[in-house]
This record gives structure tokens, C-alpha cells and sequence, in this order.
């Protein structure tokens, strides 16, 4: 499979994930501008696929810049940077990415504009290759959570489309799938942009991992049945004190795993991870337009101008989180204490 993102010369080669599973389309970016709005609307998405395209589109947008001898370049970066970074506003993994660009540029800016280019574009690809690791990392960590046999419920596309490659919370399945466990998925569709639906069932049936796709209102119907052993979902941005923001109907699913002791997990990089919010309350949450809830596969379902509200996210309380997986291990409560440590 063609990975989510890919650097070809001097492109940024996506796959439309706004198409699949009907169409396998590739978006070639060669500006910066063009990076930022193929997030915007989620040509890309997940958060850590996120945070590696807008590190490419620094790269790019620096690429672009003239070489007039002499003249300073902070302004250009700084207005790249803030582009980029005002795309979307909750993956916390774009602005660890940015942040990690920054520092190249502050790093090599004294020795002129191709050492900062070639700097900046080894960076992003050294961000590529280390989400890659991770999520393997993560994906060992997590399948020791699993038991043959079992019924795993996602939420959304926490897979390889949403990262480098392999996944995080599909890392783990993966990842139990390779150490021999008959693993079956249960797919939520992921209303309103059917992550799971479109891109999940994809995913994992290219890889023949079972898959069943229900919709969002079935999970706690099947968990009560006692047909879902685990819920792994991945996140978008985790407090310190472990509250988990990620894609808006996970907060529905961990009240419904905790009511019928169903374990129910997170895995993500550490990047993921916000030290500087002490919890939930402070992440941003993203408001998206009205026509992803009024409609469904571009066709309308509703009155075209009934009122809408639309958060992309929610935020998990961290007494609903049985344990979060990253690559440097699984972390139990307390988050506060067991989160940073390896
Ligand atoms: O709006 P999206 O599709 O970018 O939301 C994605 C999610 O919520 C994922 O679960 C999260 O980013 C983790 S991806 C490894």
C-alpha cells in the first residue's frame, strides 16, 4: 500500500482520503499553501499525518523562497509557520511537528538559505521515519493487551492512513494480528466524516484482518451482548493528567466500555502528549462547517439550512481510560505520574 504521505522530489504526493474507498486519487502538493489547505479538508488527516505534511509544507514553502543575498528570511518563515499552523486546531502532533521545524531553522539560519532548506526537508523526513518506528513501538506494546480470539471495537482511522505507516491504534491490532491472535475488528462508520466507515473497512480488509463495520449507535448494544472484548482508539491530544481529546463519539464509546467493563485503550505517539495542559479543559476543540452533518456522501439528508453543530472532537475523561499505549510502554493511572515515564 502506498503510504498516506509521500515526499517525491519536490512534491508532497497524498491520497485523497476525502475519496476512498471509491477512488484511489493522489494530490500533488508543490507549495506550502497547497499543503495547508489539503488539511484543512482533510485530504490528509490523523494527527500524526497531519504534523508530518505540515512539516513537508514548511519544507516547501522555505524551498520556494529566493535566495537575494543578504536579506533575512525570518519574516517568510514566520508567515509559512503560521499558515501551517492555523489549518486545524486540535492534533497536538502539528504543532510538536512545527515546533521541531522551528528549532532546525533557528539552529541553521546563520548559514544562509540552502543549508536551512536542506535542514528543513531532512527534518521532516526524519519526522516521517521516527512516526513510522513509533508506531511499530506502539504496536508491540499494545498487541501484549489483546487475547486471541477477541472482538476489538475502533473509532475513527487511527491506522496507517493516518500516520506514517502501520498505525497506532491499528498498530495494535496489527501487531496481534502478526503474533498469531485471530483478532476481529468491529468498525464504528465514524459519523459525520466516516472515517471508519470508508477508510478503516479499507484499511484493515486490505490487509485481511476482519472487519465489521457498525454504525455509531451500535457499540454499546454489542458490548452489553458481550461481542467487544477491547476498545483501542488512538488520540488527537492528551493532558497530563491523561483526559484524551479524539475523534468527536469516542467520549459516547468509553462511557459505554467503562458501564460493561469492557478495557478500553488509547494508543498514541508521544507527541500526542501536551505537558503544558494540566487537563481537558484546555484542549481546543475544532468546529467544522454544517454540510459534513447535513449531508451524507454529498447527498443531502436534512432541510439545507437546518441549524448545526459540528465538533469534530471530544474529550475522554481520563477515569474512562484503562490504559494508554505509546511507544515507550503501556501507562496506567495515575496519568499524572505514570505518563512520562518509560
Ligand atoms: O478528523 P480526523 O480524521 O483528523 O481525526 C482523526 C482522529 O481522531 C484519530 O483518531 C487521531 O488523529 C489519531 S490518528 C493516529
Amino acid at each position: 500500500m502506498l503510504p498516506a504521505i509521500a515526499w517525491r522530489g519536490r512534491s508532497l504526493v497524498m491520497i485523497d482520503q476525502r475519496k476512498l474507498p471509491g477512488q484511489e486519487v493522489y494530490v500533488h502538493c508543490r507549495t506550502y499553501i497547497q499543503v495547508a489547505q489539503a488539511i484543512e479538508k482533510m485530504v490528509v488527516r490523523g494527527a500524526p499525518a497531519i504534523g508530518i505534511a505540515a512539516a513537508y509544507g514548511l519544507a516547501l514553502g522555505v524551498m520556494a523562497l529566493g535566495a537575494e543575498s543578504g536579506r533575512s528570511i525570518d519574516r517568510d518563515f514566520e508567515r509559512i509557520y503560521l499558515r501551517l499552523e492555523r489549518t486545524r486546531p486540535t492534533a497536538r502532533n502539528l504543532f510538536w511537528a512545527l515546533e521541531r521545524m522551528k528549532a532546525v531553522y533557528d539552529r541553521t539560519r546563520a548559514e544562509g538559505l540552502k543549508a536551512v532548506r536542506t535542514a528543513l526537508l531532512d527534518e521532516a523526513k526524519a519526522i516521517e521515519q521516527e512516526d513510522a518506528d513509533i508506531n511499530r513501538a506502539i504496536g508491540r506494546y499494545g498487541q501484549a493487551l489483546l487475547a486471541d480470539g477477541w472482538t476489538v471495537l475502533t473509532h475513527c482511522n487511527a491506522g496507517a492512513l493516518a500516520t506514517a505507516e502501520y498505525g497506532t491504534a491499528l498498530g495494535v491490532v496489527r501487531a496481534a494480528a502478526a503474533e498469531g491472535k485471530r483478532i476481529k475488528v468491529f468498525a464504528d462508520e465514524t459519523r459525520p466524516f466516516l472515517q471508519g466507515a470508508r477508510l478503516t473497512v479499507w484499511e484493515l480488509d486490505r490487509d485481511g484482518i476482519p472487519v465489521v463495520l457498525i454504525t455509531d449507535s451500535m457499540a454499546g448494544w454489542f458490548m452489553r451482548r458481550g461481542e467487544i472484548q477491547a476498545v483501542v482508539v488512538g488520540a488527537d491530544r492528551i493532558a497530563r493528567n491523561g483526559d484524551t481529546a479524539n475523534k468527536i463519539g469516542t467520549y459516547t464509546v468509553a462511557v459505554l466500555a467503562k458501564e460493561n467493563r469492557v478495557p478500553f485503550y488509547v494508543a498514541a505517539p508521544t507527541s500526542t502528549i501536551d505537558l503544558a495542559l494540566a487537563d481537558g479543559a484546555g484542549i481546543p476543540i475544532e468546529e467544522r462547517g454544517p454540510d459534513e452533518v447535513r449531508t451524507v456522501g454529498g447527498r443531502l439528508v436534512t432541510l439545507p439550512d437546518a441549524e448545526v453543530r459540528n465538533p469534530a472532537f471530544d474529550v475522554t475523561p481520563a477515569a474512562y481510560i484503562t490504559a494508554i499505549v505509546t511507544e515507550r510502554g503501556v501507562h496506567r493511572p495515575p496519568y499524572e505520574k505514570n505518563l512520562g515515564k518509560g
